[in-house]
Protein backbone atom coordinates (compact mmCIF):
# COMPACT_ATOMS: atom_id res chain seq x y z
CA UNK A 1 0.00 0.00 0.00
CA UNK A 2 0.94 3.42 -0.84
CA UNK A 3 1.55 6.35 1.95
CA UNK A 4 0.74 9.86 2.16
CA UNK A 5 3.56 11.45 3.36
CA UNK A 6 2.40 14.42 5.80
CA UNK A 7 5.11 16.82 6.62
CA UNK A 8 4.77 19.15 9.95
CA UNK A 9 2.28 16.52 10.80
CA UNK A 10 2.88 16.51 14.53
CA UNK A 11 1.40 20.42 14.20
CA UNK A 12 -1.75 21.16 15.27
CA UNK A 13 -3.51 21.35 12.20
CA UNK A 14 -1.40 18.28 10.58
CA UNK A 15 -2.29 16.35 13.58
CA UNK A 16 -5.87 16.50 13.21
CA UNK A 17 -5.51 15.70 9.48
CA UNK A 18 -3.35 12.72 10.42
CA UNK A 19 -6.34 11.05 12.12
CA UNK A 20 -8.86 11.93 9.52
CA UNK A 21 -6.33 10.50 6.84
CA UNK A 22 -6.08 7.05 9.36
CA UNK A 23 -9.55 7.26 9.35
CA UNK A 24 -10.50 7.76 6.16
CA UNK A 25 -8.04 4.43 5.75
CA UNK A 26 -4.71 6.26 4.73
CA UNK A 27 -1.42 5.18 5.85
CA UNK A 28 0.72 8.28 7.39
CA UNK A 29 4.41 8.52 7.35
CA UNK A 30 5.30 12.09 9.50
CA UNK A 31 8.16 14.19 9.02
CA UNK A 32 8.40 16.57 11.70
CA UNK A 33 11.55 18.19 13.31
CA UNK A 34 9.55 18.96 16.27
CA UNK A 35 10.46 22.69 16.18
CA UNK A 36 7.24 23.93 17.01
CA UNK A 37 5.40 20.39 18.80
CA UNK A 38 5.57 17.09 20.93
CA UNK A 39 6.31 13.65 20.14
CA UNK A 40 3.61 13.20 23.07
CA UNK A 41 1.20 14.37 19.96
CA UNK A 42 2.35 10.68 18.18
CA UNK A 43 0.59 8.63 21.57
CA UNK A 44 -2.64 10.68 21.31
CA UNK A 45 -3.27 9.88 17.37
CA UNK A 46 -2.27 6.40 18.74
CA UNK A 47 -5.06 6.53 21.57
CA UNK A 48 -7.63 8.15 19.07
CA UNK A 49 -7.35 5.81 16.10
CA UNK A 50 -5.02 2.67 17.41
CA UNK A 51 -2.51 3.43 14.42
CA UNK A 52 1.05 4.75 15.23
CA UNK A 53 1.73 6.54 12.32
CA UNK A 54 5.80 6.25 10.87
CA UNK A 55 7.69 9.44 12.35
CA UNK A 56 11.07 10.54 11.66
CA UNK A 57 12.47 13.62 12.92
CA UNK A 58 14.17 15.64 10.41
CA UNK A 59 13.92 18.56 9.04
CA UNK A 60 12.12 18.66 5.34
CA UNK A 61 14.66 20.83 4.25
CA UNK A 62 17.60 18.08 5.50
CA UNK A 63 17.49 16.70 1.34
CA UNK A 64 19.77 13.99 2.45
CA UNK A 65 17.45 12.41 5.63
CA UNK A 66 14.67 13.27 3.19
CA UNK A 67 16.16 10.82 0.79
CA UNK A 68 15.65 7.84 3.28
CA UNK A 69 11.91 8.56 3.87
CA UNK A 70 11.14 8.37 -0.10
CA UNK A 71 13.47 5.27 -0.08
CA UNK A 72 11.61 3.52 2.58
CA UNK A 73 8.28 4.17 1.67
CA UNK A 74 6.19 4.30 -1.40
CA UNK A 75 4.77 8.02 -1.33
CA UNK A 76 2.20 8.84 -3.58
CA UNK A 77 1.02 12.18 -1.91
CA UNK A 78 2.57 14.76 0.02
CA UNK A 79 0.41 17.13 2.27
CA UNK A 80 3.11 19.54 2.88
CA UNK A 81 1.91 21.45 6.72
CA UNK A 82 5.77 22.06 7.72
CA UNK A 83 6.58 25.87 8.12
CA UNK A 84 7.35 28.73 10.29
CA UNK A 85 4.10 30.26 11.24
CA UNK A 86 4.77 33.32 13.23
CA UNK A 87 3.78 36.78 11.72
CA UNK A 88 5.01 38.71 14.36
CA UNK A 89 8.15 36.67 14.74
CA UNK A 90 8.58 36.93 10.80
CA UNK A 91 8.84 40.43 10.88
CA UNK A 92 11.70 40.07 13.22
CA UNK A 93 13.27 37.04 11.55
CA UNK A 94 12.45 36.95 7.44
CA UNK A 95 15.70 35.09 6.54
CA UNK A 96 14.83 32.88 8.61
CA UNK A 97 10.80 32.34 7.53
CA UNK A 98 11.97 32.62 3.81
CA UNK A 99 14.71 29.88 4.44
CA UNK A 100 12.80 27.45 6.18
CA UNK A 101 9.62 27.96 4.37
CA UNK A 102 11.03 27.96 0.86
CA UNK A 103 13.89 26.06 1.20
CA UNK A 104 11.65 23.10 2.70
CA UNK A 105 9.29 23.49 -0.48
CA UNK A 106 11.66 23.80 -2.90
CA UNK A 107 13.59 20.70 -1.89
CA UNK A 108 10.07 18.68 -1.62
CA UNK A 109 9.77 19.28 -4.97
CA UNK A 110 13.24 18.53 -6.24
CA UNK A 111 12.44 15.44 -4.50
CA UNK A 112 9.08 14.47 -5.99
CA UNK A 113 10.62 14.86 -9.25
CA UNK A 114 13.38 12.56 -8.21
CA UNK A 115 11.20 9.76 -7.01
CA UNK A 116 8.39 9.89 -9.16
CA UNK A 117 5.14 11.49 -6.77
CA UNK A 118 2.95 13.83 -8.71
CA UNK A 119 0.83 14.94 -5.79
CA UNK A 120 1.04 17.81 -2.91
CA UNK A 121 -1.60 19.23 -0.83
CA UNK A 122 -0.18 22.79 0.16
CA UNK A 123 -1.15 24.60 3.34
CA UNK A 124 -1.55 28.04 2.11
CA UNK A 125 -3.20 31.14 3.73
CA UNK A 126 -5.98 33.86 3.75
CA UNK A 127 -3.13 36.19 4.10
CA UNK A 128 -2.09 35.71 0.48
CA UNK A 129 -5.18 38.04 -0.45
CA UNK A 130 -3.33 40.82 1.46
CA UNK A 131 -5.46 43.61 2.78
CA UNK A 132 -8.66 42.34 0.62
CA UNK A 133 -11.24 44.83 -1.45
CA UNK A 134 -14.29 42.96 -1.24
CA UNK A 135 -16.05 40.10 0.88
CA UNK A 136 -16.62 37.32 1.05
CA UNK A 137 -13.08 36.55 -0.99
CA UNK A 138 -13.04 33.97 -4.00
CA UNK A 139 -10.19 32.28 -5.29
CA UNK A 140 -10.05 34.19 -8.10
CA UNK A 141 -9.17 37.76 -5.57
CA UNK A 142 -5.96 39.02 -6.44
CA UNK A 143 -2.87 37.86 -4.50
CA UNK A 144 0.23 39.22 -2.87
CA UNK A 145 0.96 42.53 -1.63
CA UNK A 146 0.86 40.44 1.55
CA UNK A 147 1.32 42.22 5.03
CA UNK A 148 4.35 40.31 6.52
CA UNK A 149 7.46 38.23 5.50
CA UNK A 150 5.23 35.20 6.84
CA UNK A 151 2.89 35.94 4.25
CA UNK A 152 5.23 36.60 1.30
CA UNK A 153 6.56 32.90 1.72
CA UNK A 154 2.88 31.84 1.16
CA UNK A 155 2.45 33.56 -1.66
CA UNK A 156 5.89 32.80 -3.21
CA UNK A 157 5.67 29.23 -2.58
CA UNK A 158 1.92 29.51 -4.25
CA UNK A 159 4.02 30.88 -7.56
CA UNK A 160 6.25 28.31 -7.30
CA UNK A 161 3.88 25.45 -7.43
CA UNK A 162 1.77 26.80 -9.67
CA UNK A 163 5.07 26.73 -12.09
CA UNK A 164 5.85 23.07 -11.20
CA UNK A 165 2.34 22.47 -12.41
CA UNK A 166 2.41 23.97 -15.37
CA UNK A 167 6.07 22.36 -16.37
CA UNK A 168 4.93 19.33 -15.29
CA UNK A 169 1.95 17.50 -16.89
CA UNK A 170 1.51 14.58 -14.75
CA UNK A 171 1.46 16.62 -11.34
CA UNK A 172 -1.42 17.35 -9.44
CA UNK A 173 -0.91 20.24 -7.09
CA UNK A 174 -4.21 21.26 -4.50
CA UNK A 175 -3.34 24.86 -2.80
CA UNK A 176 -5.64 25.21 0.07
CA UNK A 177 -6.10 28.70 1.56
CA UNK A 178 -7.23 28.54 5.48
CA UNK A 179 -8.93 31.14 6.69
CA UNK A 180 -8.97 30.88 10.89
CA UNK A 181 -8.05 27.71 12.37
CA UNK A 182 -9.54 27.41 16.17
CA UNK A 183 -11.25 24.36 17.80
CA UNK A 184 -10.04 20.82 19.19
CA UNK A 185 -10.02 17.52 18.64
CA UNK A 186 -13.53 16.28 20.11
CA UNK A 187 -11.67 13.76 22.98
CA UNK A 188 -9.89 16.64 24.36
CA UNK A 189 -6.35 14.99 24.23
CA UNK A 190 -5.33 16.81 20.56
CA UNK A 191 -5.48 20.80 19.92
CA UNK A 192 -3.47 24.07 19.85
CA UNK A 193 -0.57 24.97 22.69
CA UNK A 194 1.11 28.02 21.20
CA UNK A 195 4.70 28.77 22.72
CA UNK A 196 4.91 32.04 25.16
CA UNK A 197 1.75 34.51 24.88
CA UNK A 198 -0.54 33.50 22.45
CA UNK A 199 -1.30 36.04 19.10
CA UNK A 200 -4.55 34.75 18.23
CA UNK A 201 -7.60 34.87 19.51
CA UNK A 202 -8.95 31.37 20.70
CA UNK A 203 -5.80 30.35 22.50
CA UNK A 204 -5.50 33.88 24.01
CA UNK A 205 -9.23 33.44 25.25
CA UNK A 206 -9.11 29.77 26.56
CA UNK A 207 -5.80 30.84 28.83
CA UNK A 208 -7.80 33.19 29.75
CA UNK A 209 -10.04 31.11 30.68
CA UNK A 210 -7.77 28.68 31.91
CA UNK A 211 -6.73 31.58 34.41
CA UNK A 212 -3.16 31.30 33.14
CA UNK A 213 -3.28 34.97 31.90
CA UNK A 214 -6.13 37.77 33.50
CA UNK A 215 -7.19 39.38 30.83
CA UNK A 216 -8.35 39.23 26.97
CA UNK A 217 -7.66 42.37 24.86
CA UNK A 218 -9.75 42.76 22.35
CA UNK A 219 -7.95 44.68 19.62
CA UNK A 220 -10.13 47.70 18.88
CA UNK A 221 -14.02 48.63 19.67
CA UNK A 222 -14.54 51.15 16.96
CA UNK A 223 -14.38 49.57 13.43
CA UNK A 224 -16.87 50.06 11.20
CA UNK A 225 -18.76 46.43 12.22
CA UNK A 226 -22.22 45.78 13.67
CA UNK A 227 -20.36 45.59 17.19
CA UNK A 228 -17.12 47.40 16.44
CA UNK A 229 -14.86 44.68 16.43
CA UNK A 230 -13.16 42.60 13.55
CA UNK A 231 -14.95 39.64 11.53
CA UNK A 232 -13.23 36.74 10.67
CA UNK A 233 -13.83 33.14 9.17
CA UNK A 234 -12.78 30.87 12.00
CA UNK A 235 -13.19 27.18 10.77
CA UNK A 236 -13.23 24.02 12.77
CA UNK A 237 -10.05 22.23 12.61
CA UNK A 238 -11.80 18.81 12.73
CA UNK A 239 -13.36 20.36 9.57
CA UNK A 240 -10.32 21.61 8.36
CA UNK A 241 -8.42 18.55 8.66
CA UNK A 242 -11.35 16.77 6.85
CA UNK A 243 -10.58 19.06 3.79
CA UNK A 244 -7.33 17.23 3.64
CA UNK A 245 -8.94 14.45 3.03
CA UNK A 246 -11.07 15.42 0.50
CA UNK A 247 -8.41 17.08 -1.70
CA UNK A 248 -6.34 13.96 -1.52
CA UNK A 249 -9.22 12.42 -3.50
CA UNK A 250 -9.36 15.03 -5.83
CA UNK A 251 -5.37 15.04 -6.72
CA UNK A 252 -6.65 11.10 -7.45
CA UNK A 253 -8.31 12.15 -10.01
CA UNK A 254 -5.80 14.03 -12.00
CA UNK A 255 -7.13 17.50 -11.73
CA UNK A 256 -3.61 19.48 -12.54
CA UNK A 257 -3.39 22.64 -10.56
CA UNK A 258 -6.40 23.24 -8.16
CA UNK A 259 -6.87 26.42 -5.61
CA UNK A 260 -9.91 26.47 -2.67
CA UNK A 261 -10.10 28.45 0.01
CA UNK A 262 -11.05 26.82 3.56
CA UNK A 263 -13.18 28.46 5.46
CA UNK A 264 -17.00 28.64 6.52
CA UNK A 265 -18.23 31.74 4.21
CA UNK A 266 -19.35 33.37 7.97
CA UNK A 267 -18.17 35.93 9.04
CA UNK A 268 -17.73 36.22 13.43
CA UNK A 269 -16.84 39.25 15.21
CA UNK A 270 -14.50 39.14 18.17
CA UNK A 271 -17.12 39.97 20.56
CA UNK A 272 -19.20 36.94 18.93
CA UNK A 273 -16.49 34.65 19.26
CA UNK A 274 -16.12 35.68 23.16
CA UNK A 275 -19.99 35.19 24.11
CA UNK A 276 -19.63 32.09 21.92
CA UNK A 277 -17.61 30.97 24.18
CA UNK A 278 -19.21 32.10 27.17
CA UNK A 279 -22.23 30.52 26.50
CA UNK A 280 -20.81 27.17 25.30
CA UNK A 281 -19.13 26.58 28.41
CA UNK A 282 -20.98 28.60 30.82
CA UNK A 283 -18.43 30.89 32.18
CA UNK A 284 -17.40 34.36 31.92
CA UNK A 285 -14.31 35.50 30.26
CA UNK A 286 -12.73 38.45 31.40
CA UNK A 287 -12.08 40.89 28.81
CA UNK A 288 -11.24 45.04 27.70
CA UNK A 289 -11.26 47.09 24.91
CA UNK A 290 -7.99 48.13 23.69
CA UNK A 291 -6.52 50.01 21.09
CA UNK A 292 -6.59 48.71 17.43
CA UNK A 293 -3.66 46.36 16.35
CA UNK A 294 -1.69 47.49 13.54
CA UNK A 295 -2.40 45.29 10.97
CA UNK A 296 -5.62 43.52 11.65
CA UNK A 297 -7.82 44.24 8.39
CA UNK A 298 -11.71 44.98 9.34
CA UNK A 299 -13.23 41.81 8.31
CA UNK A 300 -11.77 38.34 6.41
CA UNK A 301 -14.32 35.88 5.40
CA UNK A 302 -14.38 33.48 2.43
CA UNK A 303 -16.65 32.08 -0.44
CA UNK A 304 -15.95 28.50 0.28
CA UNK A 305 -18.77 27.16 -3.05
CA UNK A 306 -15.87 26.26 -5.08
CA UNK A 307 -14.53 23.77 -2.60
CA UNK A 308 -17.97 22.23 -2.40
CA UNK A 309 -18.98 22.31 -6.13
CA UNK A 310 -15.60 20.96 -7.30
CA UNK A 311 -14.86 18.50 -3.81
CA UNK A 312 -17.72 18.18 -2.21
CA UNK A 313 -16.40 19.56 0.64
CA UNK A 314 -17.70 21.71 3.51
CA UNK A 315 -17.55 22.68 6.99
CA UNK A 316 -20.24 21.29 9.14
CA UNK A 317 -18.98 22.64 12.84
CA UNK A 318 -20.31 25.56 14.53
CA UNK A 319 -18.15 28.45 16.57
CA UNK A 320 -20.39 27.15 19.15
CA UNK A 321 -18.39 23.55 18.77
CA UNK A 322 -15.30 24.95 18.27
CA UNK A 323 -15.41 26.62 21.65
CA UNK A 324 -17.32 24.11 23.27
CA UNK A 325 -14.11 21.69 22.11
CA UNK A 326 -11.06 24.03 22.49
CA UNK A 327 -12.11 24.69 25.80
CA UNK A 328 -12.45 20.56 26.63
CA UNK A 329 -9.03 20.48 25.16
CA UNK A 330 -7.33 23.44 27.51
CA UNK A 331 -9.16 22.72 30.85
CA UNK A 332 -7.31 18.75 30.29
CA UNK A 333 -4.05 20.00 29.04
CA UNK A 334 -3.73 23.22 30.83
CA UNK A 335 0.27 22.65 29.97
CA UNK A 336 -0.55 21.46 26.73
CA UNK A 337 1.54 18.75 25.64
CA UNK A 338 3.87 19.20 28.46
CA UNK A 339 2.60 17.43 31.90
P1 LIG B 1 2.24 24.23 13.69
O1 LIG B 1 3.42 25.08 14.01
O2 LIG B 1 1.45 23.68 14.80
O3 LIG B 1 2.72 23.01 12.74
C1 LIG B 1 3.78 23.13 11.83
C2 LIG B 1 4.72 21.95 12.09
O4 LIG B 1 5.81 22.01 11.17
C3 LIG B 1 5.32 21.95 13.48
O5 LIG B 1 5.09 20.69 14.09
C4 LIG B 1 6.82 22.18 13.26
O6 LIG B 1 7.60 21.48 14.21
C5 LIG B 1 6.99 21.65 11.86
N1 LIG B 1 8.10 22.21 11.08
C6 LIG B 1 8.40 23.52 10.86
N2 LIG B 1 9.47 23.60 10.04
C7 LIG B 1 9.84 22.35 9.73
C8 LIG B 1 10.86 21.77 8.92
N3 LIG B 1 11.73 22.53 8.25
N4 LIG B 1 10.95 20.42 8.83
C9 LIG B 1 10.08 19.63 9.50
N5 LIG B 1 9.09 20.11 10.27
C10 LIG B 1 8.98 21.45 10.38
O7 LIG B 1 1.33 25.06 12.69
P2 LIG B 1 -0.14 24.76 12.18
O8 LIG B 1 -1.04 25.76 12.77
O9 LIG B 1 -0.45 23.32 12.31
O10 LIG B 1 0.03 25.16 10.65
C11 LIG B 1 0.34 24.18 9.65
C12 LIG B 1 0.57 24.90 8.32
O11 LIG B 1 -0.62 25.64 7.99
C13 LIG B 1 1.69 25.91 8.33
O12 LIG B 1 2.35 25.86 7.08
C14 LIG B 1 1.00 27.24 8.50
O13 LIG B 1 1.72 28.30 7.95
C15 LIG B 1 -0.30 27.00 7.74
N6 LIG B 1 -1.40 27.85 8.19
C16 LIG B 1 -1.74 27.87 9.50
C17 LIG B 1 -2.77 28.70 9.94
C18 LIG B 1 -3.14 28.75 11.40
O14 LIG B 1 -3.85 29.69 11.78
N7 LIG B 1 -2.77 27.82 12.24
C19 LIG B 1 -3.46 29.51 9.02
C20 LIG B 1 -3.11 29.45 7.68
C21 LIG B 1 -2.06 28.60 7.27
C1 LIG C 1 -3.42 36.12 12.08
C2 LIG C 1 -2.36 36.50 11.07
C3 LIG C 1 -2.55 35.69 9.80
C4 LIG C 1 -2.58 34.21 10.11
C5 LIG C 1 -3.68 33.96 11.15
C6 LIG C 1 -3.78 32.52 11.56
C7 LIG C 1 -1.79 38.81 11.59
C8 LIG C 1 -1.88 40.24 11.15
N1 LIG C 1 -2.41 37.92 10.82
O1 LIG C 1 -4.66 36.45 11.51
O2 LIG C 1 -1.51 35.96 8.89
O3 LIG C 1 -2.84 33.46 8.94
O4 LIG C 1 -3.41 34.74 12.31
O5 LIG C 1 -2.66 32.15 12.29
O6 LIG C 1 -1.15 38.50 12.60
N2 LIG C 1 -7.64 39.60 18.62
C9 LIG C 1 -7.93 40.30 19.76
N3 LIG C 1 -7.19 40.06 20.87
C10 LIG C 1 -6.17 39.12 20.89
C11 LIG C 1 -5.89 38.41 19.72
C12 LIG C 1 -6.63 38.68 18.57
O7 LIG C 1 -8.84 41.13 19.78
O8 LIG C 1 -5.51 38.96 21.94
C13 LIG C 1 -8.45 39.86 17.41
C14 LIG C 1 -7.64 40.38 16.25
O9 LIG C 1 -7.58 41.77 16.26
C15 LIG C 1 -8.45 39.85 15.06
C16 LIG C 1 -9.08 38.55 15.59
O10 LIG C 1 -9.01 38.63 17.01
O11 LIG C 1 -9.48 40.75 14.78
C17 LIG C 1 -8.35 37.32 15.12
O12 LIG C 1 -6.97 37.48 15.40
P1 LIG C 1 -5.91 36.32 15.15
O13 LIG C 1 -6.36 35.08 15.82
O14 LIG C 1 -4.56 36.85 15.51
O15 LIG C 1 -5.99 36.03 13.57
P2 LIG C 1 -5.83 37.05 12.35
O16 LIG C 1 -5.43 38.39 12.77
O17 LIG C 1 -7.04 36.91 11.50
Amino acid sequence: MSQILVTGGTGYIGSHTVVELIKAGYEVVIVDNLSNSKLEVLNRIEAIVGVRPKFYQISVQDKEAMRKVFEENDISCIIHFAGLKSVGESVLYPVKYYSNNLGSSITLLELMDEYHVHNIVFSSSATVYGTPTRMPIVETDPIGNCTSPYGNTKFQIECILMDFAKSHKDANVAILRYFNPIGAHESGTMGEYPTGIPNNLMPYITQVAVGTLECLTVFGGDYPTPDGTCIRDYIHVVDLAIGHVYAVHKLESNPGLVIYNLGTGKGTSVLELVNAFQDANNMKINYRIGDRRPGDVVENYANCDKAYKEMGWKATRTIYDACKDSWNWQKKNPHGYEE
